[in-house]
């Protein structure tokens, strides 16, 4: 059977993974957000995941039939009902008090609910805790719809894996993990990712199990973090450079290469919360996640103290003192503002009477604007600074030459330890 795909929610993973079945299959990228669509239908994406020529590569100008192939972008219901496969790639954040919001996946699954027929497969792709794909989404999909699961319409899940500015390992070089609602559903969902993933697919026993391993992914990575977070607060303590020790431990074969940092964006640092909120919705309340996550949020304020400290040291008068903050992204060599961390730094740099001025050559400074209230320039400065924190190792900045942005006396801070000549790392 020729299967025709839409994938709800074009955004850093969804417009991958689009563009990817388009080369097999006819495929509709469907979003809310009509600009978005409209850019992309025009042949650029903003989170320069896609590159324009692919993304043009790909497009077709009208709805593909079912027998032919490519991508089509809309944010209209119309052009979304003959198909008979959708993947959900909507996001799932967190609320102020750090709790799940499934709002996205909900309307999703209404919209879904809204053109599903007899025989059509709902996969999610979405990162969420295990249980929110059968327990929370498909009893919309089936109020909404009429129809039954597992005897009129079935369901996948397969958690996205993708790296944001990560060019090497694009979708189809991750191996993917996938599942379906009945063993004979999961070998169809397997199958359609198989044919484009050239890494190849895990097929999981169950959807709970595809949910709960991409979860544990993302919690692994932030306890690891956390932990040479605490390396770090120790080892500065003792005046020891983290970065030194840990290149030397990680000379043993086993020892694994966490470096320490700020955990942002909208996996490492929000996934731990998902499987939280459900550990403790079964009377467990997890001890190592919360942990990590409480000591990760709280380096943002360690980063501005270290800096002021080191300041107050080099007998730099800290009020009204001029700080250059090298970056805003919640990682390097990509626009992602999300989430980063990088706000909690200067928010706290502020409260201690300085003045922050952010540049990053990657970030859109309306959106960083709108988000933050921050003004960031992409535009080098040509003042000089009493202090200097690399916040993002973007590749512009790892062979930057700060002799000219710093006064005489000066802090170079280093959160990211690629810099030769600072003063201080983390
Ligand atoms: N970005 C990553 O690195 C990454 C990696 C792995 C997994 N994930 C997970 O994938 C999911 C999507 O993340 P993302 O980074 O692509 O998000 P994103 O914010 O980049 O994109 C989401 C898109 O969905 C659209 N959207 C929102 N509600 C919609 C709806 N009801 N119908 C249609 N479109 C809708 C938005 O307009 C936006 O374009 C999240 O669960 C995230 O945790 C993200």
């Amino acid at each position: 059977m020729q299967h025709k795909i839409t994938v709800l929610g074009l955004g850093y993973v969804g417009l991958p993974l689009a563009r990817l079945f388009a080369t097999k299959f006819p495929t509709v990228g469907f979003d809310i957000n009509q600009g978005r669509v409209n850019e992309l239908n025009a042949g650029h994406d903003d989170t320069l995941e896609v590159s324009d020529k692919l993304l043009k590569s790909a497009l077709v100008k009208n709805n593909p039939s079912k027998q032919e192939k490519g991508l089509y972008c809309s944010y209209d219901l119309k052009d979304i009902e003959d198909s008979n496969i959708y993947i959900i790639t909507v996001p799932t954040p967190v609320d102020k008090n750090n709790r799940p919001v499934l709002t996205p996946l909900i309307k999703a699954s209404e919209t879904v609910g809204k053109v599903l027929k007899k025989g059509d497969i709902v996969i999610y792709e979405s990162t969420v805790y295990p249980g929110a794909t059968e327990e929370d989404c498909i009893p919309v999909v089936e109020r909404v719809s009429g129809l039954k699961f597992n005897v009129d319409f079935f369901a996948g899940y397969s958690p996205e894996r993708i790296n944001p500015g990560d060019k090497e390992h694009t979708v189809e070089k991750i191996l993917k993990v996938t599942s379906g609602s009945t063993p004979d559903v999961g070998i169809v969902v397997n199958d359609i990712y198989k044919s484009v993933i050239t890494a190849g697919t895990h097929l999981a026993p169950c959807i709970k199990v595809a949910e709960a391993a991409k979860v544990i992914e993302n919690s692994q990575r932030d306890i690891n973090i956390a932990f040479v977070n605490e390396l770090a607060k120790i080892f500065n303590l003792m005046d020891i450079n983290t970065h030194d020790v840990l290149e030397a431990a990680g000379t043993k074969w086993n020892f694994l290469p966490f470096k320490p940092g700020l955990v942002g964006g909208h996996c490492i640092g929000v996934d731990p919360y998902y499987l939280a909120q459900k550990a403790q919705e079964y009377g467990y309340h997890p001890e190592i996640i919360l942990a990590g996550r409480r000591l990760n949020d709280s380096m943002g304020q360690y980063v501005a103290s270290q800096v002021i400290k080191t300041m107050i040291k080099k007998d730099i008068a800290v009020n009204n003192a001029k700080i250059l903050m090298l970056g805003i992204t919640f990682k390097e060599n990509c626009p992602d503002v999300r989430n980063t961390k990088i706000v909690d730094v200067i928010a706290a740099l502020e409260d201690y009477g300085t003045t922050v001025t952010t540049y990053d050559p990657w970030a859109n400074s309306e959106e960083v604007k709108h988000e933050y209230s921050i003004e960031s320039t992409s535009e080098i400065p040509t003042e000089k600074f009493d202090a200097i924190i690399l916040g993002v190792a973007h590749r512009q900045f790892l062979n930057i030459d700060l002799a000219f942005l710093k006064k005489e006396r000066a802090v170079i801070y280093d959160v990211k330890g690629v810099l030769n000549n600072a003063d201080r790392c983390l």
